[in-house]
């Protein structure tokens, strides 16, 4: 790769910061054992891209690292209102396969692909996925895989699960042993997301202990699928912390990240009281600023702590925001995730928080160069 000279300067601060907040962390760890070279080397961030970095970090010897590993990062897309309402189409999405070039094309290396499954299946015992819409969700992942992208299988809206989680729990359990089973032989760029969002009555206590049942069904068939996992309360940061992920070298945490709340869902129809908030700008004054920093670091402090890579699955502006406050903050945003290493998934292509119009088939040019400028490129 040819690197330019503001590319370079991006690298060397984004080591600079990394350097910093792990001197910062390492005040709070003392109790933890040295590492050996090779550990180190292992678990070194940037090694793979850039080997600037590796002085800069050698004098930190015994202080835990953030991890590396072998998870690309990511600049991708939610495919969001298409597969995950209730019946394919009806909120106005329908997915064409020249949606996946475009992607591509645009500069994107991944898309997350939100699916109602639960709407999908049949009864106990077996609660089996319809056979059409298994068909249907295949050949998305197909020209995704095609186009060079990878694909994030989401399971979006099990609202019973989050009303009645014992209950529903075997449905749960269920679609993902169909879906491991189904998809066991697919290319590693196909990733699982367990499940969108687990909120109400599916709290930390038994979303883990859901977590800890699921994984070894999907490891049975995927030993090494990149697997990710967001807490509870709508997968904010702060439930990270409340997130007990088993061992496994390949699971992701994901947070999903739309403060402030106000912004971001201004008018939103599916948010009660939204429409009072209606010309909230976000201008980038520097409290606005430090609040998206402090909460990064939340996340990636959890990251290098846990020792397990994050990932923001979902972030974005509605389209009712002023436009030149939604460029802002997802500049602002996107800017300070590639920083810290954290990769991103805009919510969404072409629906509510869309940039792109399915109908014009053409980009909001300036949000896609908000989105994509500073950003990381393999
Ligand atoms: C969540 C919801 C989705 C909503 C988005 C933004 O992912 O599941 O329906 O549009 O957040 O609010």
């Amino acid at each position: 790769m040819v690197e330019n000279g503001q590319n370079k300067l991006m690298r060397a601060s984004k080591c600079i910061y990394v350097f910093f907040l792990t001197m910062l962390l390492s005040a709070c760890n003392h109790g933890i054992p040295p590492q050996t070279d090779l550990e180190m080397d292992k678990q070194r961030p940037f090694t793979k891209e850039d080997p600037a970095s590796i002085s800069l970090m050698k004098p930190t010897t015994p202080l835990p690292q953030k991890p590396l590993r072998d998870f690309p990062y990511l600049r991708g897309i939610n495919i969001g209102n298409a597969l995950e309402a209730p019946e394919p189409g009806s909120w106005g999405v329908t997915i064409r396969e020249e949606y996946f070039d475009e992607i591509n094309k645009a500069g994107f290396n991944s898309v997350r692909l939100p699916v109602r499954f639960s709407a999908h299946i049949g009864s106990a015992p077996k609660y089996k996925i319809e056979a059409d819409f298994l068909k249907l969700i295949d050949n998305n992942i197909q020209v995704a895989l095609s186009n060079n992208l990878i694909i994030i299988l989401d399971v979006h809206h099990f609202t019973e699960l989050m009303e009645n989680p014992e209950k529903e729990k075997e449905k749960f359990l269920s679609i993902w042993r169909q879906l491991s089973e189904h998809y066991q032989y697919a290319p590693p760029q196909l990733f699982f997301d367990l499940l969108n969002e687990p909120e109400k009555s599916l709290d930390s206590k038994r979303w883990n202990e859901m977590v800890s049942e699921v994984i070894p069904i999907i490891r049975m068939t995927n030993p090494t699928r990149k697997i990710i996992v967001g807490g509870v309360d709508y997968s904010t940061i702060n439930s990270l912390e409340l997130l007990q992920l088993p061992a496994d070298d390949n699971l992701i945490a994901a947070f999903h990240f739309y403060s402030p709340f106000e912004f971001t869902h201004q008018g939103a129809d599916w948010v009660q009281g939204s429409d009072l908030w209606q010309n909230t700008t976000w201008t980038g004054t520097t409290a606005e600023k430090e609040i998206i920093q402090k909460d990064l670091d939340l996340a990636l402090s959890w990251s290098i702590q846990n020792n397990i890579p994050v990932v923001m699955s979902e972030f974005g502006v509605i389209k009712k925001a002023d436009n030149l406050s939604r460029l802002r903050w997802i500049q602002y945003l996107t800017q300070e995730a590639s920083r810290r290493d954290i990769g991103w998934v805009y919510w969404d292509f072409c629906a509510e928080f869309g940039i792109y119009n399915c109908e014009s088939q053409t980009w909001d040019r300036e949000l896609l160069s908000a989105l994509l400028s500073n950003q990381q490129l393999e």
